[in-house]
């Protein structure tokens, strides 16, 4: 098992499952049919997810344009999570096909919310790729259209995801065991 930072890590998806994954992934949403299609990358849990899924897609042949847009949500599960814009993105998204992307889709409120947002702004259509699907612990009516994994109901970390800051730069997905034996 992975040790980092003192603590061991089991491996829930390597990075060449990820890899693989991603490049099934690219195929699917390159074969729809996207007009002048917009990236959205919620920082900050997607950023390497999204920075791998490109480059597939241009492998894939399409060519998007890609936004971030930086969205916090407060809350547990059992309380009412507040979604907020924190850094906004600078395109116009009016008329266009948007692809939302996101590290993981819990309860559903930070892609409702961040849905809702693009719809009001006069998006044609808005999609939505996350890489891992934690299905059980969903509060809202939200689904993706693209998924990397369903994902056990552990708090995972690595591939752009942290507990408390730590543990994004993990080419895996993983979960924290707890200390590694001296
Ligand atoms: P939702 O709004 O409840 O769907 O929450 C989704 C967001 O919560 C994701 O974008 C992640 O940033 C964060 N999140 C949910 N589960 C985990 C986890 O297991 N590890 C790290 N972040 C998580
Ligand atoms: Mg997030």
């Amino acid at each position: 098992m992975p040790v980092v930072r003192g603590k061991e890590i089991e491996v829930l998806f390597s990075a060449s499952t990820i890899a693989r994954r991603n490049l099934e992934l690219a195929k699917e949403i390159a074969s729809r049919d996207y007009h002048d299609l917009l990236v959205v990358s919620i920082l900050k849990g997607s950023f390497i997810f999204a920075a791998d899924l490109i480059r597939a897609m241009h492998d894939a042949g399409a060519s998007p344009e890609v936004e971030f847009i930086f969205i916090s949500s407060y809350g547990t599960g059992t309380v009412s999570g507040e979604v907020k814009v924190l850094r906004d993105i600078d395109n116009d998204v009016a008329g266009r096909d948007i692809l939302l992307i996101d590290d993981i889709l819990e309860s559903g409120k930070t892609l409702k919310f961040t849905r809702e947002l693009m719809l009001s702004r006069g998006a044609r259509s808005v999609s939505i790729a996350v890489l891992l699907d934690k299905r059980t612990r969903r509060q809202t009516s939200v689904d993706a259209d693209f998924v990397g994994f369903e994902c056990p109901d552990y708090f995972v970390v690595g591939y752009g995801m942290d507990v408390a800051h730590a543990f994004r730069e993990l080419p895996f997905v993983g979960v924290v065991k707890g200390d590694a034996a001296e």
